[in-house]
């Protein structure tokens, strides 16, 4: 079955990066001139995604204005004849079919996953955690798309982190089938130093079979007292196993201040109009 529609989850409280996240939402945090999840939208369509939800909570509504129309900005610049900055903003708000639910109480990745079952249906969608920004030539989503199509199972984008890192993520079991691809057998959230499997942990995206909502329905509350998605993956990944693609491409994690910082500097830099300036900049700063 093709896979066509993705979730976003949106709706955390973004508590390692106040207090600028305390009106504002850290999936609208400005990567030089664009949004950290217009970056996610666009990849998920670049994935063959025609079908997204986004996940919001109070205090999220500037995501849902933000793929909104805006005539009169429109006409604003139209009048100005700011055409560049028209043909930027304007197809934004019709990128996919994008709708929006409430998590009422911000209960944890799983519980947010919970709230798409009725968009969802009975179909395979893909995860694009709304706090990651993946820059790539394939979109990440789309690599993992594959995965799904190849194997036919639950699909997680994994990548090494460093050991002293290891405890503030996931640790997954594997073992190599081909190339980038492995089979993932156990999981376990923000373990301990006795219960790492390996250094590989699942970073920002996924792709799961609409069984993970029963799964999700008998899942307790886990880490941090949260219902926790890689609990709910875990049975899925012993009980079918899923696959780990150790995807290429570089992540940028905004929910955390030098992710922000490192995902500003480096798109500045290859920004086609203020790239050069602000490279010669860099430069001279860094000569103290
Ligand atoms: P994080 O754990 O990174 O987000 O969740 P957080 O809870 O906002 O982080 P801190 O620790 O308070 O800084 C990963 C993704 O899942 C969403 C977040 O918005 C983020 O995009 N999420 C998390 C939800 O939608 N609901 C939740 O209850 C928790």
């Amino acid at each position: 079955m093709k896979i066509t529609k993705a979730v976003i989850p949106a709706a955390g409280l973004g508590t390692r990066v106040l207090p600028a996240t305390k009106a504002m939402p850290k999936e609208m945090y400005p990567i030089v001139d664009k949004p950290a999840i217009q970056y996610i939208v666009e990849e998920a369509v670049k994935s063959g995604i025609t079908d997204i939800l986004i996940i919001t909570n109070r205090g999220k509504s500037m995501i849902e204005d933000h793929f909104d129309r805006n005539p009169e900005l429109e006409n604003a610049l139209e009048k100005a004849s700011k055409n560049e900055i028209l043909n930027a903003i304007k197809p934004i708000s019709s990128l996919a079919n994008i709708y929006f639910v409430r998590q009422k109480e911000t209960k944890g990745l799983g519980h947010a996953i919970k709230c798409a079952r009725s968009f969802v249906g009975n179909e395979p969608f893909a995860v694009l955690y709304g706090d990651d920004v993946i820059v790539s030539d394939e979109p990440v989503c789309l690599q993992l798309i594959k995965a799904y199509e190849k194997f036919g199972l639950g699909v997680v984008g994994a990548k090494e982190v460093p050991e002293k890192d290891i405890g503030k993520y996931g640790s997954l079991k594997l073992k190599n089938i081909e190339n980038n691809y492995y089979m993932c057998t156990d999981m376990v959230e923000k373990p301990t130093p006795d219960k790492v499997m390996s250094l590989f942990s699942i970073l920002g995206r996924c792709v799961l079979p609409p069984e993970i909502f029963e799964i999700l329905d008998e899942t307790l509350p886990g880490a941090g007292n949260e219902i926790q998605l890689t609990d709910a993956m875990k049975v899925l990944a012993q009980k079918k196993g899923m696959i780990a693609v150790d995807f290429v491409g570089k992540r940028y994690d905004i929910g955390n201040k030098l992710g922000i910082v490192k995902a500003v500097v480096e798109m500045a830099l290859k920004h086609p109009e203020i790239g050069e300036d602000f490279r010669k900049y860099l430069s001279s700063e860094l000569k103290f």
